[in-house]
């Protein structure tokens, strides 16, 4: 799938921008703080209907202005579309996928990107919630229902940690709680069973890629960890062990005020050599480990929706040595459509016939050679 254009009005530092892209790679060039990540952060608005950098939609509004429109034009395999969103200061925020208004959750899964930016090379030491957003990344966008159920738990959820307060303060009574467990577990169990499919895909083509970079000096692993069962091991039938693991603890969440355990509680454990990643990896081990996660993860969406998905990386490539660089310009190379920002022109991508865009306060123009990147 490829992105053709961008459209921008009053959109963070951009007043008004319409940027034609061909299939491969662009890169964004420019200094510190003029829109580089911003573009990005647009495209990616139309694969999850959100930004990847903020919840608050009116912080994208540009600060001078009371709406601001973003338009993504792109092909997939089926056909060619068009999402566009308008976001308004204090007012409901208007979706449409190819002129037709849409719920904000129809808009997701006709674009789909794989983004890498900085935060990722902390994957593997980072918090257990960053797997997890990883996790949910993919597989939201790829499985429409994955993302249904992922909403409806953390809203059941939320709402179980309130009662759980009440009950606490003597102001709700305990039988409630029956309730929101009963809608928690069927959802906890799709989760949990998608997250551990997608690892286990995941585990085959990331160890592969691994071997790959490494010349086969390293062997890389990942498992899917159940918050509170015993260590890596999996529970047979997590639909029932999760129903009597939310009543075992029903007292202790009543006195702690929070749900303790579920799939907003389960992590990602990656091996790298058999040896914990969190523990053992070094910084070179961890970026090695992360390219191949991010590059088994194109190829994993490659398999579920049957086609690529587009590239966005962020200020990545300067954090990546030149053989990382050729690894990851091998893989993708005539395959994904890819979005590289940086603060200069990169050596090792002449293979990749990369376009080139100058980025100065949310001014983009084409690198005709006479700006003398
Ligand atoms: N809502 C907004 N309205 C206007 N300007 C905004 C808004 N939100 C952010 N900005 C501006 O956008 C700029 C940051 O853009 P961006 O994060 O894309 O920078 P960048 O080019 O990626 O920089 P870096 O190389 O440091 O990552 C800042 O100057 C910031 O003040
Ligand atoms: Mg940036």
């Amino acid at each position: 799938m490829n992105v053709t254009q961008l459209k921008l009005k009053n959109f963070r530092n951009y007043r008004e921008a319409v940027i034609d892209f061909l299939p491969g790679v662009q890169v964004f060039v420019g200094k510190n703080a003029q829109g580089k990540t911003n573009l990005l952060e647009a495209i990616f608005f139309a694969v999850l209907s959100k930004s990847f950098r903020t919840a608050v939609d009116e912080e994208l509004i540009g600060w001078d202005a009371a709406e601001s429109r973003l338009m993504v034009l792109f092909q997939n395999r089926i056909a060619d579309h068009n999402v566009q969103f308008i976001l308004k200061k204090g007012e409901k925020r208007e979706n449409l996928l190819n002129g037709q208004p849409m719920k904000k959750r129809d808009v997701i899964g006709y674009l789909n990107a794989v983004l890498f930016s900085p935060e990722d090379l902390l994957l593997i030491k980072g918090t257990p919630a960053g797997r997890r957003k990883f996790l949910d990344l993919e597989l939201s966008q790829t499985q429409p229902a994955y993302y249904r159920a992922l909403l409806q738990y953390q809203r059941a959820l939320f709402q179980r940690n309130v009662l759980l307060k009440q009950i606490q303060e003597g102001q709700a009574k305990r039988a409630i709680l029956d309730v929101w467990d009963e809608q928690l577990h069927p959802l906890a169990a799709i989760l949990v069973r998608e997250r551990q499919r997608n690892i286990g895909r995941l585990n085959e083509i990331a160890g592969r890629i691994h071997e790959k970079i490494t010349a086969g000096r390293e062997t890389f692993s990942a498992h899917y960890c159940i918050y509170a069962a015993s260590g890596t091991e999996t529970v047979s039938d997590y639909h029932f062990w999760y129903e009597d693991e939310l009543k075992k603890n029903r007292e202790r969440d009543i006195r702690r005020g929070t749900t303790e355990i579920g799939p907003h509680k389960d992590d990602i454990a990656f091996f790298i050599n058999c040896r914990d990643g969190k523990s053992f990896a070094s910084q070179g081990q961890q970026r090695t480990a992360v390219l191949s996660l991010k590059l088994a993860e194109i190829e994993l969406m490659n398999e579920s929706i049957g086609e690529y998905p587009i590239l966005l990386l962020d200020d990545v490539m300067s954090e990546l040595d030149e053989k990382r660089r050729l690894k990851l310009v091998e893989e993708i190379n005539g395959k994904v459509q890819t979005f590289i920002t940086g603060t200069e022109r990169l050596h090792g991508l002449s293979d990749l016939k990369p376009m080139y865009y100058w980025i100065d306060s949310g001014v983009v123009s084409m690198d005709d050679g006479s700006l003398g990147l």
